[in-house]
């Protein structure tokens, strides 16, 4: 098997000449605040999506003191050829001289559909280019409660939402393909999915709410259920928008991140739980840092084209993976696509293009 990409041999850019922006939801914490990291250290401007404000700057304060710990490291290091670029890009063996980019917070709660559409709009007014869009902002196994959208909570967290999202950003990343049609790595939209998409391989219809009992199991399959949409909405994407590279992505099993914080923390049993989630990180999990690198590869491997790798899910050493039959039939994929505009739509929200 062929070694997976180290993201350092990636595209840096210097933002003052080169100035690529991307948006990230949930890059406060976990995979997220490890992909803001390394977005920033190849000289991203990065909007941070985040619900709040508090824990989104205390990890904008803490990504800077790592990234200036990680220059000092590197300067301590021995001087390396230096290789110069096209467009202020660079690529390995000049840590010294790399810049890097900028972290802005972005208000925006996933679990508020107005919100989604301010936050775009505030977007709009700061900058003119998106290059990246990764939606990583995600829930799992909550208890079943609505929004106040009234969409089950996972499901609009990790699927409604995003699609929102994306679909009003979509315009914007359409306008930096055509603006600029020789940039690499092309304007794209990442989703993080998950190998738990499969736990829908045997339920999967949007119309049901899922909310039956035993609960406790029933709400692993609504996660799987909003995973496998987010799937079906990224080959959709691809399809209707050959000029932006949209791809699903699992970045492996990440046991020590917030998402299974709802079932550390119950009472008495959360202690098993986390002893469960321990071993099995043990045994199968990969840091959360490592997770992100899933996501950076995806993110800026230069190599992925439109025209060879729209629609694909990829997993671990950003290997291509097969999703799960119904993630991967068309079929399901487009009724995935008119049941939830015909949802935005009842609800007053309109998406562009689609
Ligand atoms: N960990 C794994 O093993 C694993 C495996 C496969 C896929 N994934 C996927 O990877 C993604 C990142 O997960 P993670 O493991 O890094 O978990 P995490 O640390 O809990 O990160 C999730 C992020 O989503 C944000 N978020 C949740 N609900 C939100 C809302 N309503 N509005 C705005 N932001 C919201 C959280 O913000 P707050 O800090 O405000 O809560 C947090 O920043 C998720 O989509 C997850 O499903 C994870």
């Amino acid at each position: 098997m062929s070694s997976p990409i180290d993201i350092d041999t990636l595209p840096y850019f210097n933002p003052n000449i080169d100035r690529r922006v991307a948006i990230i939801t949930g890059g406060n914490s976990g995979i997220g605040f490890y992909t803001v990291l390394h977005l920033y250290l190849h000289g991203y401007i990065v909007y941070i999506a985040s619900r709040s404000k508090s824990r989104c700057l205390k990890s904008i304060k803490e990504l800077e003191y790592r990234a200036s710990q990680m220059r000092l490291l590197d300067n301590g290091r021995s001087q390396h050829q230096h290789h110069q670029g096209a467009n202020g890009t660079s690529t390995g063996g000049e840590e010294n001289e790399r810049s890097f980019g900028e972290v802005h917070y972005l208000e925006m709660d996933l679990s508020n559909l107005q919100s989604i559409v301010t936050a775009v709009e505030t977007f709009k007014l700061k900058e003119r280019y998106l290059h990246l869009l990764i939606n990583n902002a995600g829930a799992m196994a909550l208890p079943y409660s609505k929004t106040i959208d009234d969409f089950e909570i996972q499901l609009q967290t990790n699927f409604i939402s995003p699609f929102l999202l994306t679909l009003k950003l979509l315009p914007i990343l359409e306008r930096t393909s055509d603006a600029f049609p020789q940039i690499e790595p092309r304007p794209r939209v990442i989703y993080l999915s998950s190998s738990g998409h499969q736990f829908a391989i045997r339920y999967f219809n949007l119309k049901t709410s899922l909310d039956y009992r035993p609960n406790f199991v029933l709400t692993w399959i609504r996660y799987g259920v909003a995973k496998t949409a987010g799937i079906h909405f990224m080959k959709m994407l691809a399809l209707r928008n050959p000029k932006v590279l949209c791809v699903s992505v699992h970045p492996g099993l990440v046991m020590n991140t917030n998402v299974f914080a709802y079932w550390t923390n119950l009472p008495i049993v959360g202690i098993i739980f986390w002893c469960f989630f321990q071993i099995f990180a043990w045994l199968f999990g990969v840091t959360s840092e490592q997770g992100a690198n899933e996501v950076i590869r995806s993110s800026l491997n230069p190599y992925l084209s439109v025209e060879e790798n729209n629609g694909k899910y990829f997993g671990l050493n950003g290997k291509e993976l097969q999703p799960s039959k119904v993630a991967d039939n068309m079929d399901y994929a487009a009724r995935t696509w008119i049941w939830t505009v015909h949802e935005l739509s009842k609800r007053g929200f309109i998406t562009p293009g689609a």
